[in-house]
């Protein structure tokens, strides 16, 4: 082929945001308006790459590139196509630094743009240890959520070292709203704070990361079922508890709250914490449009809306 594209989405963690780290399971989502796209154009001359951070030649890239730089690379020797000269554009609405996976999504589209190009079959497997391999160099220890959830069309089931698996939820009528604090997510700090939470205070602490949890399982059944009313009090409830391990913000407490006075089902923050962005599932279309507008006027940054009305899952 002379011209190729693939895509992924942005992730957003809906429960199990740190016990995960403590080996609980976790469901993640992949946020199908936020995506990612790679086009990689074979041209006469260079190898260059377009991309918010960078435009020019790839041995000119960055450092805080590198991920890419050298999964670049290793696609171009997959194919032994070292010398081939091409043009790689990728375009991304994934905000950075968000707890949006928005390096896995990177990643995940650029694989995909390769082999599409190459016209090779490329197993899920085969995707999610190519993306690693960037991963690795961006983040150091990644738990493989982020591009997990990036690569799928369904939302995933998560135990850290163990199972990654798309979650059935058969037409689940959900309509959830996206909001960003604006405020970086300190995804390392609310780690750290959590661990430290459980050594201070096993008491207080551990019994939270149990119920956090607890409620992925039941919230796993609550998508299959389609209970709305239950994923809304599960998501709630993991905001309280959150909140007492101390990752949650004032800004993110208000928007829970924002949420919750204008219908919304339930509300929680999303990812690490102490920043970034919070989900509110709302009862249908309207309310989310009148919640996501609230919270813009509260000082939200930016607002989604996601509704899996039409999915089914394959
Ligand atoms: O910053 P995010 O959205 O990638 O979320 C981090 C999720 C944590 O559970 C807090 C940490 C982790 O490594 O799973």
């Amino acid at each position: 082929k002379e011209k190729a594209t693939g895509t992924s989405y942005a992730k957003i963690i809906f429960f199990g945001e740190h016990s995960v780290v403590y080996g609980k399971p976790a469901v993640a989502i992949p946020l199908y308006s936020v995506d990612v796209s790679a086009t990689l154009e074979r041209t006469v001359i260079g190898q260059t790459i377009h991309c918010r951070y960078f435009d020019g030649p790839i041995s000119q890239m960055n450092d805080n590139l590198q991920g890419v730089r050298v999964l670049i690379d290793r696609l171009l020797n997959l194919f032994e196509a070292n010398e081939l000269s091409f043009r790689l554009t990728i375009e991304s609405k994934v905000p950075a630094e968000r707890g949006m996976g928005s390096s896995a999504a990177t990643a995940i589209a650029l694989v995909r743009a390769f082999f599409n190009l190459f016209e090779k079959p490329l197993s899920r497997l085969e995707l999610l240890t190519l993306a690693d391999i960037e991963e690795k160099i961006t983040h150091g220890n990644p738990s493989g959520l982020d591009a997990a959830t990036a690569s799928s069309e369904a939302p995933i089931w998560f135990i850290k070292n163990q199972v990654n698996e798309q979650i059935e939820f058969h037409r689940s009528n959900l309509c959830l709203v996206i909001a960003d604090s604006g405020i970086k997510g300190k995804t390392s700090e609310a780690v750290s704070l959590v661990h430290n939470n459980l050594i201070d205070e096993p008491d207080m602490a551990m019994p939270l990361i149990d119920q956090l949890g607890q409620i992925a399982t039941t919230a796993r059944q609550a998508l299959a079922d389609s209970d709305q009313v239950t994923l809304g009090r599960l998501m709630s409830q993991s905001q309280t508890d959150l909140a007492k391990l101390g990752v949650s913000t004032k800004a993110l407490d208000q928007f829970c709250q924002i949420a919750i006075t204008y219908n919304a089902l339930g509300a929680k923050l999303t990812g690490s914490g102490l920043g970034g962005c919070m989900i509110a599932l709302a009862k249908n279309q309207r309310d989310a449009q009148i919640i996501a507008t609230k919270l813009r006027q509260a000082g939200a940054t930016q607002t989604w809306i996601q509704s899996f009305k039409n999915y089914e899952f394959t």
